[in-house]
């Protein structure tokens, strides 16, 4: 087993698995991890399902176009969920408070299972196993995917981990400068700051023009605004409030 520090600096994300099975014991360690997730007052608002079908996966590659989702061992599920705490307050005659029409109701329950997302990241890196979050299975066609997976009301997609034995070793991507992301005791406001932007810019550009595998001639800012025009279309509210969340502050 890798260490912390190994764990989390050697993490890339994976895309491609070999077609070998996760051992049971590892499985049961992350789920043990997402466990023991930190949670918003211990509300617990999340739940996953581990889909290990292989039409299922194929269904779900259908609709995302994510290839990964094919050859992953695994493909986990992470859910933002009150439909739990629902049935059980309906059943002790409590009255659920509307926190589904609420903005932080909808925070809260996608920070649970991101969170607990991160925690199946790290305890799969760390047994040397590698993962894809896979976000287009929020957002390709939520309504066919909530269908697909029996999701009743309070419960939405945050995102999908595929997971599988690696079969390839990508390069590290540059990521933003320490001064970029880490400001001190207030949000740092310097004209540098541009400069290093721009220079990250240029830093992913080179990546992208010189990393094995495929080649573009990217940079980073254009790139991830292309990515931001298309996801401006997602009807995402209406599928909120089809399972159950009603925005109204
Ligand atoms: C919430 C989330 C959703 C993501 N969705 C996808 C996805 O749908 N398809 C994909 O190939 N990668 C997806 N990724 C992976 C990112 O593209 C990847 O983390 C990023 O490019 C940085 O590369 P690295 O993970 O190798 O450091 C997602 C990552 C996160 C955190």
């Amino acid at each position: 087993m890798k260490d912390v520090k190994q764990t989390l600096l050697d993490r890339v994300s994976i895309r491609r698995y070999e077609r070998e099975p996760i051992p049971r014991e590892d499985m049961d360690f992350i789920f043990e991890a997402i466990r023991n997730t930190p949670t918003s007052y211990n509300g617990q608002q999340f739940s996953v399902i581990d889909i290990d079908d292989q039409n299922l996966k194929e269904e779900l590659y259908g609709i995302t176009n994510q290839k990964q989702l094919k050859t992953c061992n695994r493909l986990l599920m992470f859910l933002a969920d009150f439909n739990k705490i629902s049935k059980l307050a309906a059943a002790k005659g409590l009255v659920m408070p509307p926190i589904e029409s609420r903005m932080d109701g909808v925070f809260l329950g996608i920070i649970d299972a991101a969170l607990a997302m991160m925690s199946a990241v790290v305890a799969a890196e760390s047994l040397g196993l590698g993962c894809n979050c896979v976000g287009y299975l929020r957002t390709a066609d939520p309504t066919k995917i909530a269908r697909l997976l029996h999701l009743p009301k309070g419960v939405f997609v945050v995102c999908g981990l595929a997971i599988g034995v690696p079969r390839e070793h990508p390069d590290h991507k540059p990521k933003e400068s320490k001064s970029l992301l880490v400001f001190k005791n207030r949000y740092r406001d310097d004209e540098a700051m541009l400069d290093e932007l721009v220079e990250y810019d240029e830093i992913i550009k080179h990546y992208n023009q010189t990393r094995a595998g495929g080649t573009s001639d990217n940079d980073w800012v254009a790139h991830i605004l292309d990515y931001y025009r298309h996801a401006c279309d997602y009807r995402l509210l209406e599928y909120l409030a089809d399972q159950g969340f009603v925005l109204e502050q």
